[in-house]
């Protein structure tokens, strides 16, 4: 009866969700001789209540500065963060209602699962019978309810970093924080847990932010991403839509692998065209200038009336499809198109290639024009 309840409290708490709003979030670190970094600059975003978003970006674009900004650990040099309508920029970590979790687990070594899961509910006024309930329930939820007794060493990784889950959500948190959570797992351990990150917010509804520098990662399990660069908010949408409409170079080449080809090219009287005078489009609405052209592997197509005149260096067989190396006349460097086996192609050998599908962006700036 009494664990019945405690369930249902449980259900409610997590599955309410809230919104998380970041204003004009700016972090800027001083060193010692007085040089400034901006970490993270003038960041807006709504996150929405209930769902999983991936912060991706590379090594040192801030996405830990803006956990740890929404996790209260560091303080904004600038802005706001809301959780719903309530104002917690200066509120301290343990008076957010977040749970965080870390690359490196964090698990104190000398303590059992069951005390390491229980630690944060130490300080709370919550009777011994109900923090054992909520504790085991945790395990449940995250599937190591077996290995309560063990000790972190006598757990694998995956296992360690479902603890330190378990451990950020018993305090039932508004919001839960991860960084880099998978990156200390090999690889096929790494593919398990973020499906079971997953699962465990989709089960208990938690608004979540998930940090990572991996691509795939991000575009596989979340609702939308947010894509960094330089302390910068360059896109936010579903992890498709940013493939398929990135706003600019930057985030076109931060997505796929293989990576998108970049060719310059050129806009001139409203012809896109390859340096090397070819006219791939006509039309072009826009003023003479610089640009690269960026071609997803896959979006090349061989055709006998091709428009892209090149020479394959390399063939590579990877299963049903082939990875084509070769070069465009005319230009130096090689670029990769993914097409159906079996078409008999050799290195040395002319083709041309069309695209289903270009992105446009301007040379200099980046931003995307088509
Ligand atoms: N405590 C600090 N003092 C000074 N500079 C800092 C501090 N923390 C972070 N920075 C700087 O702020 C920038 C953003 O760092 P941050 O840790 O947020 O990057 P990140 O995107 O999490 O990178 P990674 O993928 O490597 O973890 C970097 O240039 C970093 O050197
Ligand atoms: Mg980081």
């Amino acid at each position: 009866m009494e664990e019945n309840k405690i369930k249902e409290t449980t259900e409610n708490t997590l599955k309410k969700g809230i919104e998380v709003t970041l204003k004009n979030l700016t972090k800027e670190f001083v060193d010692k001789t007085g040089k400034v970094t901006v970490a993270v600059d003038d960041f807006n975003v709504v996150i929405p209540s209930g769902k999983l978003i991936g912060l991706l970006g590379p090594s040192g674009c801030g996405k830990s500065t803006t956990l740890y900004m929404i996790a209260g650990l560091h303080k904004p040099t600038a802005g706001n963060i809301f959780f719903g309508d309530e104002d917690v920029t200066l509120l301290p970590p343990e008076k957010r209602g977040i749970g965080l979790v870390f690359q490196n687990y964090a698990l104190y070594p000398h303590m059992t699962v069951k005390q390491n899961i229980l630690f944060p509910l130490e300080n709370m006024k919550i009777p011994k019978v109900e923090a054992l309930v909520r504790a085991q329930e945790m395990a449940e939820l995250v599937h190591i309810g077996e290995l309560m007794e063990r000790k972190p060493s006598q757990l694998s990784g995956g296992q360690q970093q479902r603890v330190a889950i378990a451990r950020a959500l018993v305090k039932y948190p508004r919001v839960l924080l991860l960084d880099e959570p998978l990156s200390n797992l090999d690889a096929r351990l790494r593919l398990q847990t973020r499906e079971e990150i997953r699962r465990i917010q989709r089960e208990t509804g938690i608004t979540t932010v998930f940090v990572t520098h991996d691509q795939e990662e991000a575009m596989s399990i979340s609702d939308e991403i947010i894509v960094m660069n330089e302390g910068l908010q360059q896109q936010m949408e579903p992890p498709q839509m940013v493939y398929d409409n990135p706003v600019n170079l930057f985030v076109a080449k931060f997505l796929g692998n293989p990576p998108i080809n970049v060719i310059e090219g050129k806009i001139k009287s409203k012809k896109l065209m390859l340096k090397n005078t070819v006219v791939l489009e006509e039309n072009c609405d826009f003023a003479d200038q610089d640009v690269s052209i960026g071609i997803r592997p896959e979006f090349f197509v061989i055709d006998e009336k091709g428009k892209i005149p090149a020479t394959i260096e390399i063939v590579e067989h990877i299963g049903r499809d082939n990875m084509i190396i070769s070069k465009i006349d005319g230009y130096e460097n090689s670029f990769r198109a993914i097409v159906p086996s079996g078409l008999g192609l050799a290195p040395g050998e002319k083709i041309k290639f069309n695209y289903s599908k270009i992105f446009v962006f301007n040379k200099e700036t980046g931003r995307r024009l088509i």
